[in-house]
């Protein structure tokens, strides 16, 4: 292939120049050639890229369509349905939420109703009158001091770094507006988040705002954070759902000089943050540690979130609080089909327990334990709309969080781009060029008209079920595909026989 190239490439300059010289023609086309020719002679002796090595020109085209890919199977292959993590159906849903236009469909599901994977709601033939007002959940045990009344849709934990600075702002905007709180992320408080919005303040193992000199946790730093009006609640991360047992990730390229000063670290390096903590490294520290902060911090809120792992450890968990009689006011569960800025393949796509069993687990556990009562649960696992916030609900969770939902109210097309600073919409990016495309006054509309416009669909569906309040939701309102395939083998295993039956006799059997 090379040497056809050179030959192609040699002719086509020689014909060039044969015109340039007696038809006086323009040279334009000989220095095309000539710099396709230079290229194409460095390309066939680097020893980097195969594919340029063996098609020193064309080989360019497979690098142009593998960078495009996403958005290539976004525009041009991708159904409605099937979009991953979101399809593209989900996505429309939060814009238009966002944008707060109908949301309206036409004409009937896309969905294969008669699919096992199926679930729904039994609703009611006695529906009950929507609520105009949107719930809001007290958090606070009986150690809190400052107990909060948190909505029932919140902001999940995502960091100033991973995602923008117009991005983080139109985010608290939003909050602020619809009285719901923004959760820092393992990143830390900033100026950024400071907007008037509720703040859920996120500890991870890197004690971002609070870290003392060697990186550990400094109690007097936190203080001084901790009792800020704005922060409502405290969270010590534990693990993420979409990367388990690893620190949190942020990648040179988005850690520019002004998030290392924030952060205390060196820009323009890749920033893991440690696995695990250094403050705590049992159950029985970690249950002292949410007692340290309760304190520091005058009484505050005080959970943690995790993705589970290994059960025994939860459960251990909960046997030392129960020993120190000390719980903390909420747990947050993350599933492992959860989102991240950055994450390692394995992590994601092979640990961590789903949100689903997760939630069911951490509810029934506490249940078990009698201890339910003293601790909130929170989900966050691909809350996007009223059916998952109801869902979630079910399951065992009395608030709920979402990160790539309120990502997208934010004009986040899932590019697929949150890891390598090029974000096109200027949400997951620290590209200044970028990040001007993201009109704060515009976003944070839209992050608060998803939140209303979500919890009042949530409502509906609540109607519909015939349930005055969230209280009453459980599991029983649910059913699933499997559960009819089931029924049909119980009611009519003759039928199904004689189906059988006949089918073996027409084929011949
Ligand atoms: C861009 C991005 C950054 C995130 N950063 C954090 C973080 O700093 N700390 C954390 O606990 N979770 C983080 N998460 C996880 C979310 O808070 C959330 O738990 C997870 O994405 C599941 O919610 P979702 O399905 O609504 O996205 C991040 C998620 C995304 C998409």
């Amino acid at each position: 292939m090379r040497k056809q190239i050179f030959i192609v490439g040699i002719s086509l300059l020689a014909i060039s120049l044969f015109f340039n010289y007696y038809m006086e023609t323009s040279y334009l086309f000989s220095v095309i050639m000539i710099a396709f020719i230079s290229i194409g002679f460095y390309n066939s002796i680097q020893k980097k890229h195969a594919i340029l090595r063996n098609f020193p020109i064309i080989g360019y085209f497979r690098y142009i369509f593998e960078s495009i890919s996403p958005e290539i199977q976004q525009y041009f292959i991708e159904r409605s349905t099937d979009g991953k993590p979101f399809s593209r159906n989900q996505r429309s849903l939060v814009y238009q939420r966002a944008k707060n236009i109908s949301s309206n469909t036409p004409f009937g599901t896309q969905l294969d109703l008669n699919h096992s994977n199926y679930e729904g709601i039994k609703h009611s033939v006695f529906p009950t009158k929507v609520n105009e007002e949107l719930s809001r959940v007290l958090v606070g045990g009986k150690d809190c001091k400052q107990p909060y009344s948190a909505s029932l849709l919140n902001i999940s934990a995502m960091s100033f770094g991973s995602l923008s600075e117009n991005a983080i702002i139109a985010l608290n905007k939003g909050a602020q507006r619809g009285h719901f709180y923004h959760n820092t992320g393992e990143g830390g408080l900033t100026e950024f988040h400071q907007n008037g919005g509720d703040i859920t303040w996120q500890i991870g193992t890197g004690y971002f705002g609070c870290r003392d000199d060697r990186g550990g946790f400094d109690g007097v730093r936190f203080a001084e954070k901790a009792n800020l009006p704005e922060v409502k609640m405290i969270e010590i991360k534990l693990s993420q759902g979409a990367k388990p047992g690893h620190g949190g990730v942020l990648p040179a390229a988005k850690n520019t000089e002004q998030i290392a000063k924030i952060r205390g670290v060196i820009p323009h390096t890749l920033i893991l943050s440690p696995p695990s903590h250094s403050a705590f490294s049992n159950a029985k520290e970690l249950v002292e540690f949410i007692d340290r902060l309760r304190q520091l911090s005058n009484g505050k809120p005080i959970g943690f979130k995790l993705c589970i792992g290994q059960t025994s450890e939860f459960e251990a968990i909960c046997h030392e609080m129960i020993a120190a009689d000390c719980y903390p006011d909420f747990i947050t569960v993350d599933g492992a089909e959860g989102g991240t800025g950055a994450a390692p393949l394995e992590f994601s796509d092979g640990v961590g327990m789903p949100f689903e069993p997760a939630l069911i687990f951490v509810n029934k556990t506490l249940i078990n334990l009698n201890i339910r009562d003293k601790i909130r649960i929170i989900g966050s696992g691909k809350i996007i709309s009223g059916y998952s916030i109801l869902h979630a609900i079910a399951l065992g969770a009395d608030i709920c969080n979402s990160a790539r939902g309120f990502m997208f109210s934010l004009g986040c097309i899932q590019a697929l781009r949150c890891h390598n600073n090029q974000c096109p919409t200027g949400v997951a990016t620290q590209d200044k060029m970028l990040m001007k495309g993201l009109v704060v006054t515009d976003k944070s509309e839209r992050v608060y008209h998803f939140h209303k416009n979500t919890l009042h669909a949530a409502n509906e569906l609540l109607a519909a079920a015939g349930k005055s309040s969230y209280e009453e939701v459980d599991g029983s309102i649910f059913m699933r595909g499997d559960e009819f395939t089931h029924l049909s083998d119980l009611y009519f295993p003759n039928n199904l026989g004689n189906i059988t039956t006949h089918l073996k006799k027409k084929e011949g059997f």
